[in-house]
């Protein structure tokens, strides 16, 4: 056995080249008909089995970091560290050894290779998803302003390589951000069809820069809609509707890969902001359907703008009911997020709700009440080419105008420059340290 082999795996799916499982059925609706049945039966037999989200795997090397565009998989768990080395070096062999073991991790291997040769030493990885499958495992990384600067201090000779557009976020109205919760110096975000595959791969790599850096704050995160269908959050709405569509190259350029303008290591990257949303399920629980969905500006059910029938179908600010009333309320969410609204603006959203368990609530006054509330919410995600085109005039006009901030409030913030992809044998964000 070499010292790649996880004991007790049965076969090596990662080598076989799964197809993601989406796209395996759509193929073979299409191949379906010009094949024999004896072929056909082969096929589906193929695809059942490439159809489990188990064996499914993403590429971890290519022009784009996996993560962004990849159809989303059912769990994350995103993390940001502080850098406290003093040497670039350090951080240099940091991202070489978690760009190998994220490329390892991805096709199910443990993060670094398994010696038996003796037990008196800790093993290379925690072992504990030996066996599971890759599960479609992306790990993304990113950097944050504080890679560049910290404290004014150009720490490891980056602070002229700052791009323009890894802005720090300005205050918003309503924010109640808890510092434990927000900014990091790098990002990692690691996404799977199993919670466990995702929560090992960001603790492997934490593992490897202990002494290098300290891990400043860690979220799971959980979305499952109906196969080939747009999720619902926490609020019962569908979410990722009237996102640009990831399969459009040319949308994709536009709105969510940066370009050499700003930094040229950043080229074929992105810019992401996390923020982690509270909110309030016991208050929106209480509310009447009707106005849930004068909130959104979206029909529950069908996840159609109101007025229309069906989810994609097209959201018409100018649409007016039988009262001359607009359709889609002044102070909706989707209106005021709109392209139409933000100068023609989108991002890519690709959220993950989160439930952190419950928190103890007294009065200390009539009537006393004691109660117990969920921390629930969404770890909203967004990639963009430009943070200041995107998310932060669209949130600046959310955070003032959304009938949602009623049960909403933002605790959490991050932003963090992703950069593109990594060759096989470069490591992630070479191309920035690089004189
Ligand atoms: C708890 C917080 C949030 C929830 C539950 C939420 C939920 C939703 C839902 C259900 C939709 C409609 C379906 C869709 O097109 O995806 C939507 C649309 C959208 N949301 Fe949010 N959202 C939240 C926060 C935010 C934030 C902070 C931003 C950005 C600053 C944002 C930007 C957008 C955009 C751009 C759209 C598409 C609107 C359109 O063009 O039709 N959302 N959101």
């Amino acid at each position: 056995m070499s010292s790649d082999d996880t004991p007790n795996q049965p076969s090596r799916p990662a080598r076989r080249g799964f197809l993601k499982a989406g796209a395996a059925l759509g193929a073979s609706l299409g191949a379906g008909a010009a094949t024999s049945g004896l072929a056909q039966a082969a096929e589906a037999k193929h695809h059942a089995m490439s159809a489990d989200p188990m064996l499914a795997v993403e590429p971890f090397y290519g022009e784009h970091q996996g993560g962004i565009v990849t159809p989303q998989q059912a769990h994350t768990y995103v993390a940001a560290f502080d850098l406290t080395t003093i040497s670039r070096d350090d951080v240099i062999n940091l991202l070489r050894k978690w760009t190998e073991s994220a490329a390892r991790m991805s096709q199910a291997h443990p993060a670094a290779a398994l010696d038996y040769s003796g037990d008196d030493h800790p093993a290379a990885d925690s072992g504990d998803v030996l066996g599971l499958g890759p599960a479609g495992l992306t790990v993304t990384f990113g950097f944050g302003p504080g890679l560049f600067t910290s404290q004014d201090k150009d720490r490891y000779g980056l602070a002229h390589k700052r791009p323009a557009a890894l802005v720090d976020l300005p205050r918003f109205n309503g924010d109640q951000l808890i510092a434990q919760k927000t900014g990091g110096d790098l990002f990692v975000q690691a996404c799977a069809n199993d919670a466990q595959v995702a929560f090992h791969a960001v603790r492997q790599l934490a593992r490897q820069g202990y002494g290098i850096l300290t891990m400043r704050w860690g979220q799971a995160g959980f979305l499952s809609g109906p196969r080939a269908q747009t999720p619902r959050n926490l609020m019962g709405f569908k979410d990722g509707t009237n996102n640009p569509p990831t399969t459009d190259p040319k949308a994709m350029n536009q709105f969510v890969w940066a370009t050499a303008a700003d930094a040229p290591w950043m080229q074929g990257g992105t810019y992401t902001v996390v923020r982690r949303i509270r909110i309030t399920l016991e208050h929106w629980d209480q509310m009447e359907l009707g106005f849930q969905e004068q909130v959104f500006g979206r029909h529950k059910y069908s996840g159609a703008p109101l007025g229309q029938k069906k989810e994609f179908d097209n959201v018409d600010l100018n649409a007016q009911d039988k009262d001359g009333n607009p359709q889609i309320p002044e102070n909706s969410h989707v209106r005021l997020s709109n392209r139409a609204s933000n100068n023609g603006a989108q991002i890519l959203r690709r959220s993950y709700s989160y439930n952190d368990s419950t928190d103890f609530y007294i009065e200390r006054w009539p009537p006393w009440r004691q109660e117990t509330e969920y921390d629930a919410g969404l770890i909203f995600i967004a990639h963009q080419g430009d943070p200041r085109t995107g998310f932060i005039p669209i949130n600046e006009r959310l955070a003032k105008f959304d009938m949602m901030n009623q049960f909403t409030t933002h605790v959490g913030s991050a932003v963090f420059a992703c950069p593109p992809g990594a060759k096989a044998g470069s490591f992630i964000g070479a191309e920035l340290f690089s004189a």
